[in-house]
């Protein structure tokens, strides 16, 4: 079955349902998303949005801006973080104006609370900076968007997973889908298509991320030869429910909460004297792996698993209820603590992509001489660059909203003048063969090389890094895409065949986690939050530039692209 629309966006979280209401103004538009569309990722998201409207503490974008470039270690491209900071202000009034439901000051302004490595005046102080629904942030911006959206008629492809874009030449034409409930092929055309498919870390063993968190967009991109930017930079969050992952938002050390090591020492005391717990994120998950390497872990054992105590317990339980609900209640049910009287164990979790599709502020596909016409993504997915080498909590929110209008803008405007692009007779022809073929030969089961995937890029390619270490994951890596060639299902069902969808996200897990593998083993210095144990210092020298990955079969060629610091000069990171 073929569609035809005007714009054709994958993924319904905040980036592409912000961008379909912004098309949906002058464009057909389509959203194709392989869940429903208030179950995506960004409803995971916590602690706020930040935005400096300065209902709190004095604030101001510049600040913000200025906060982003240096949390980010100096490979944040300035000018688009100084769009992030201001237009964020807008756009969480706008947010406010359609309906969001945000936690209030005593006078009824919206509420801020502070978050890691937001300050005030260039690094003097903690600034309260993160507005906030009470611990609920993405999930209300989602409810809100998908609203809008059906009432501006955005049409909804529920449950079809993207398995193919169809570019001709620079140009994209369109997208094969998998439609889950009936197992049908069906092929998008569309003058603009864009990516907001989200983050990429089920890679990882230990991750916050959702199970349907399998880079899509970006690993077919990269397999159309689009090349990938600053994939070596992952973000492990400081605290994530100890064994399973699962966020505990930074918003719980923004409301006053302490991390301890076995002793109950406030250890950030020692890596961090001035913002403390709430120093940058790529600091603190080091500083509590170091104190777990260093045997002040609560086991002691110096194990990679081993964890520390975030503690809420001094707030007071009418704080805990009133400001971090759902923590309460996840602490409750998988670990049985109550965080009013109780430190949660914690422990670092694979948590955000710094890097993925390159694009301009605008949302367009681009590398330093190609822009892709008609091509688009916004989100964890894209890389813009305002994360740079570690993003400052609550910004995936500020470029979800930020960005993902300003593509839907520009895309608007795009199809107003844009002739439908011509599709080629057999589209979707590759995709219903391939399902076919995993259906009706036998083979292995994906399960143990999901398994083994996790476990390479979570020892050897977590938090702290080596090029030992790097070099199996690398090997080890491409003999997991070798074997996958074996793959089939086991179930040849036509309706929600859960196993031809994990079939499909593993092998876009598996190309992504070689990318990553690969272009840290290439990056021989440290910054953000890529720790090489063998390059421990950042080198502006050599290493001040982007990388662009290009994938190409078992190799990865890696190329560059400047950084742009034309508004402050790169200095060391203190807090
Ligand atoms: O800690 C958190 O609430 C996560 C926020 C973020 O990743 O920005």
């Amino acid at each position: 079955m073929t569609h035809e629309f005007d714009a054709v966006i994958v993924g319904a979280g905040g980036a592409g349902l912000y961008a379909a209401l912004e098309a949906s103004k002058t464009a057909r538009t389509a959203v194709v998303s392989k869940l429903y569309p208030t179950r995506s990722h960004t409803g995971a998201a916590q602690g706020g949005i930040g935005a400096a409207l300065g209902n709190v503490d004095e604030d101001n974008p510049e600040w913000h801006a200025f906060d982003t470039v240096k949390g980010g270690d100096y490979l944040v491209d300035q000018n688009a973080a100084r769009i992030l900071a201001d237009e964020a202000v807008q756009a969480v009034y706008d947010l406010e104006n359609r309906g969001l439901p945000f936690s209030r000051t005593p006078e009824g302004k919206i509420d801020q609370r502070r978050f890691g490595g937001h300050t005030r005046n260039f690094g003097e102080a903690p600034v309260h900076r993160s507005c906030y629904a009470a611990d609920r942030t993405g999930n209300m911006i989602l409810q809100t968007l998908y609203q809008q959206c059906i009432k501006n008629d955005v049409h909804f492809f529920d449950e079809f997973h993207v398995v193919e874009v169809i570019m001709d030449g620079t140009r994209a034409a369109g997208i094969v889908t998998f439609e889950l409930a009936t197992g049908e092929i069906h092929v998008f055309k569309a003058k603009a298509i864009m990516f907001a498919t989200g983050g990429f870390g089920r890679m990882f063993k230990i991750t916050s991320n959702a199970h349907a968190n399998t880079g899509d967009g970006p690993a077919l991109l990269a397999r159309a030869g689009i090349p990938l930017e600053d994939m070596e930079f992952y973000q492990f969050h400081p605290t994530g429910i100890r064994g399973m992952g699962i966020l505990i938002t930074e918003g719980v050390r923004g409301e006053g909460g302490i991390l301890k090591n076995r002793s109950g020492e406030r250890f950030m005391e020692r890596y961090a004297p001035t913002l403390l717990d709430l120093a940058p994120r790529d600091m603190v998950s080091r500083a509590i792996m170091t104190e777990i390497q260093e045997g002040r872990g609560m086991r002691g054992d110096r194990q990679i698993d081993d964890w520390v105590m975030l503690d809420a317990s001094h707030l007071g339980r009418e704080k805990v209820y009133a400001k971090i609900p759902d923590i309460a209640d996840f602490c409750k049910t998988y670990l049985a603590v109550d965080p009013a009287e109780q430190p949660m164990p914690v422990q670092p979790t694979a948590h955000y992509a710094m890097g993925g599709i390159p694009t301009n502020v605008d949302g367009q596909v681009c590398t330093a001489d190609t822009v892709y016409e008609g091509l688009y993504a916004a989100g964890e997915c894209a890389c813009v660059s305002v994360h740079g080498a570690n993003r400052l909590g609550t910004n995936s929110l500020v470029d979800l909203i930020v960005f993902g209008r300003r593509a839907g803008k520009h895309i608007a405007e795009f199809v107003r003048h844009a002739p439908q692009p011509t599709l080629p007779a057999d589209a979707g022809k590759a995709a219903r063969e391939r399902i076919a073929t995993l259906k009706k030969t036998r083979g292995a089961h994906p399960g143990p090389l999901y398994k083994q995937m996790q476990d390479i890029m979570m020892s050897k390619v977590g938090v702290y890094r080596n090029e030992p270490q790097m070099k199996e994951a690398v090997a080890e890596i491409n003999a997991l895409r070798q074997e996958f060639a074996n793959v089939r299902v086991q179930d040849g069902s036509e309706n929600y065949n859960q196993e031809v969808l994990g079939i499909l996200e593993l092998e876009n897990l598996l190309d992504l986690s070689l990318v990553t593998a690969a272009t840290a083993l290439n990056r021989t210095e440290s910054r953000g939050g890529h720790s090489r144990e063998d390059y421990p210092e950042r080198d502006d020298a050599n290493w001040l530039k982007h990388s662009m990955a290009t994938l190409r079969g078992g190799d990865v060629a890696i190329g560059y692209k400047a950084v742009d610091t034309s508004i402050w000069e790169p200095k060391p990171r203190t807090y």
